[in-house]
């Protein structure tokens, strides 16, 4: 199959001009000025943008998590990803406590296989790790999971002790992944979460109170400074907080490697949500959680001057009914985690380049460009050159769309950003080639979407 894309904008992380793509079979062939190319299916793109798919390096796609599973699977989560133009995601298998990392890695590929709509990769979740299970580490690189992600937060869960992000941080200055970091304080914000417990505080917004940003910004400290000892690059994932933030531009002013994603729902949400009454406020329980409103601006400027590279999702859905319920009558035992897979590119687009926040090659390598550099997927994915995969999108930078639970596609019963109007949207999205959402149509099916093995030694590394 060949496809002639004609007319289009095509945007990059570098640049933005008109001109014909043309797609043999999974990889772009040609790019150029008014093509004479016969082709098996030819589209129009005039007035719209031509850009690389979306890439979401954070999602958790049926996942056990709190005491129940994220709502969508890889098959529902992958084809709502599409229709909002993300072209491949990177999911997280999680080691269960005193097993190999492959049992977990072997369960996760039986999750996305048969599944999985667009192309997966798959991060490692270490919960523990004697040094006899440090030859694990290299053995994941060996498949492709090429980054791990460990917990300073969730103790008696996922939350490792120091010595641990250390080992694992110099393993990774060995191998060349990449260590991610969910940097809050957990052991702290335990004892604040059961001293409000034990005062009856138990509604949602006490969810948002008992994590203070403090203790988001003494983590990231800490876990830079462990990789800077370890001699390791360090990703901080959904960074929330201006306190956070200001730990990673200072190490960064000194040079150290130091990178870090923050989510829409941190740019467009505020603590303030948590206090929607009838419960609603569960719909926003996640970790980190909502901040007060002026960390938004702070976090805009962060993506603006590069202190934050990446916007990613952290796509953890659980239903209202049912699933948020399990909380009622104690925040603690609502599941944490936001749906967002879908609407990433359109918020980013509307919030970002609409407003005037990001160029549209801003907004390109965000969503898409970084992450594939720092992930290890560049260039195969992530931009748009001749040899790369044929994963783009056809972008309509006019269209206008109301978000809604009534008309998205994640396998959830309620959206983070209800009624948020935003003007710009996916009007086709090609995977490897082929076209899986166009004009509103799944094209796409089940199984379809590959694993990828990814590089080591990439982005993070300089
Ligand atoms: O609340 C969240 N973020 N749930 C997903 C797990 C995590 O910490 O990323
Ligand atoms: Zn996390
Ligand atoms: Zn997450």
């Amino acid at each position: 199959m060949s496809i002639l894309i004609k007319n289009g904008t095509v945007i990059t992380a570098q640049d933005n001009y008109v001109a014909d793509v043309y797609i043999e079979k999974d990889r772009i062939a040609t790019i150029g000025a008014d093509l004479k190319i016969t082709a098996d299916k030819v589209i129009d793109a005039k007035g719209k943008y031509v850009i690389p798919g979306g890439i979401d390096v954070h999602t958790h796609l049926d996942m056990p998590f709190g005491g129940t599973t994220s709502s969508d699977d890889f098959e529902t989560g992958t084809r709502a990803a599409a229709f909002g133009g993300t072209t491949c995601l990177i999911d997280f298998a999680i080691q269960a406590k005193g097993t190999k990392m492959r049992d977990a890695l072997d369960l996760w590929w039986k999750k996305g296989e048969n599944r999985a709509t667009i192309d997966y990769g798959l991060h490692m979740i270490i919960t523990d790790l004697p040094d006899a299970h440090l030859e694990d580490m290299n053995d994941m690189v060996r498949e492709g999971v090429t980054s791990f992600k460990l917990f300073m937060a969730y103790p008696g869960v996922l939350m490792v002790d120091d010595a641990t992000i250390f080992k694992a941080m110099r393993q990774t200055a060995q191998n060349g992944a990449l260590v991610c970091m969910h940097a809050e304080n957990g052991s702290v914000i335990d004892v604040i979460v059961r001293k409000t417990l034990a005062e009856g505080k138990t509604a949602p917004i006490y969810h948002g109170l008992s994590r203070p940003t403090t203790a988001e910004g003494e983590a990231v400290n800490r876990a830079i400074a462990l990789a800077e000892m370890a001699g390791a690059p360090v990703y901080i994932v959904h960074l929330s907080s201006n306190d956070a933030l200001q730990k990673v531009a200072e190490a960064r002013d000194r040079g150290i490697p130091a990178y870090a994603e923050t989510c829409p729902q941190y740019l467009f949400l505020s603590i303030e949500d948590l206090e929607r009454p009838n419960f609603e406020g569960a719909k926003y329980v996640f970790t980190p959680p909502l901040r007060e409103k002026w960390h938004q601006d702070k976090l805009w400027e962060g993506l603006r001057t590069n202190n934050l590279q990446v916007v990613s999702t952290d796509h953890c859905p659980f239903c209202f009914k049912e699933q948020k319920e399990m909380g009622r009558d104690d925040f603690t035992k609502i599941p944490n985690g936001g749906p967002g897979i879908e609407n990433r590119l359109q918020l980013l687009f509307d919030g970002g380049v609409n407003k005037k926040r990001l160029s549209v090659n801003r907004w390109v390598e965000l969503v898409s460009t970084t992450p594939a550099k720092m992930f290890g997927l560049f260039p195969r994915k992530g931009t748009i050159a001749v040899g790369s995969d044929a994963d783009m999108v056809i972008w309509d930078p006019n269209v206008e769309h109301v978000i809604s639970a009534q008309t998205h596609h994640m396998r959830v019963d309620y959206s983070m950003f209800e009624g948020f109007k935003v003007k710009g949207n996916a009007e086709t999205v090609l995977s490897r080639g082929e076209i899986i959402v166009d004009k509103g149509k799944f094209l796409g099916k089940a199984g379809r979407g590959h694993f990828v093995k990814r590089d080591s030694y990439a982005g993070a590394w300089g």
